[in-house]
């Protein structure tokens, strides 16, 4: 296979990943997490995340390219993830590859977190064909993105108004007593539950909010819903099913979220949808979502869990799409954007500049 070599740094969030890619082919997927240092926090801590990109960084990049079997000079481009993400944490990625980037003169391509989950899937299936509906749903986004060309166009549909997804997996394993990251934990416990055993509130799907938010998520109601059962429990002397909880919780996300990813492809007449980011790794959530798309016609696509989770192969799948399609590379000089918009999916390019 042929095309671009380009490697990738991601550090928006907990992982340091250093990928390699030429084309659509994967030569490196190195990842270097801080997941356990978070652990006793219940989330991630910005500067605990911060401080492990720093020892990470140099010793995932040498990795990468040894497993690769390639040397810096021969890379094409080097993609670091710019944004959205933990600012001090995207720093440490940014100021390594331009730091690369100086030293080899290799260009440097600052791209968009989100359209990276996107291209990783052209990675293990192929060239997207016509548009797509991106489903990413992870402990710092839930959105649905209309994908048009993975380098040229993509917007938002929809988005998470308060908690994403993940985060409230998180935050309901935590009040059950089960274990930090909380959607393995979560995913587990609900494989032993009953899902019908408590009707939780779906955010966002009544008459009145599909008109303003047909597209939009909000998880923070259904935690407190959560909290609030398993107090009144609680105070009642009663043992908490921590398995049916779990499923019941797991049941109210995986519905919505599946509804309205259909429901926005069937509206917008658009034939694929494509799942990722860390709670993607949900088996009631791939199975939710593989009936649904297939009662309506549509194609699911998505990659292994490994992929879906944040990485830096992600990120030179982006880049080689960018340089394929001839996209100029970022100027130098360009800043991290913890708000990055997904209809930037490059940033301060170099003639723009
Ligand atoms: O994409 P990711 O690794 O990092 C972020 O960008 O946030 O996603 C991590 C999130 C965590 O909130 C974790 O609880 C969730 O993905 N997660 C899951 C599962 N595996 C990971 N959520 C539900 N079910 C799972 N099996
Ligand atoms: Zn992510």
């Amino acid at each position: 296979m042929s095309g671009p070599l380009i490697m990738g740094i991601e550090s928006s969030c907990d992982e340091t990943g250093v990928g390699i890619v030429r084309g659509h082919e994967l030569l490196a997927d190195e990842v270097a997490s801080s997941v356990d240092e978070h652990a006793r926090y219940g989330g991630v801590v910005p500067e605990v995340a911060s401080r492990a990109h720093l020892e990470a960084m140099i010793p995932t990049v040498r990795r990468a390219l040894e497993s690769a079997d390639v040397s810096l000079n021969e890379l094409d481009g080097i993609a670091v993830t710019a944004g959205p993400g933990l600012a001090g944490a995207l720093m440490v990625g940014v100021g390594a590859a331009k730091a690369l980037s100086a030293a080899t003169g290799v260009p440097v391509y600052g791209v968009n977190h989100l359209s990276s989950h996107i291209a990783v899937d052209t990675v293990e299936n192929g060239p997207l064909e016509g548009s797509a509906l991106g489903l990413l749903v992870s402990g710092g986004h839930s959105n649905i993105i209309r994908v048009d060309d993975l380098a040229l166009n993509s917007s938002y549909v929809g988005e998470t108004l308060d908690d994403a997804a993940g985060e409230a997996f998180d935050k309901v394993a935590r009040l059950l007593g089960l274990s930090y990251p909380g959607g393995p934990a979560i995913d587990k416990a609900a494989r032993q539950g009953d899902p019908s055993k408590v009707a939780f509130p779906r955010g966002l799907t009544n008459a009145k909010d599909m008109r303003k938010h047909r597209y939009d998520f909000s998880f923070s109601g259904l935690k407190t819903a959560v909290a609030r059962w398993v107090e009144s429990h609680q105070a009642s002397g009663q043992e908490v099913p921590v398995n049916d909880i779990a499923a019941s919780f797991q049941e109210a996300v995986c519905d919505v979220l599946t509804q309205k990813a259909v429901m926005a492809a069937q509206d917008m007449d658009i034939d694929t949808v494509l799942l990722g980011g860390g709670v993607a790794a949900n088996s009631r959530l791939r199975d939710l979502l593989h009936d649904r798309t297939e009662a309506a016609g549509i194609r699911l696509r998505y990659p292994k869990i490994r992929l879906c989770t944040d990485n830096g192969a992600m990120v030179a799948a982006l880049g080689s799409h960018l340089v394929a399609a001839g996209v100029p590379h970022s100027h130098i000089g360009f800043p991290t954007s913890s708000s990055l918009d997904v209809d930037d999916i490059i940033v301060a390019n170099a003639v723009a500049a």
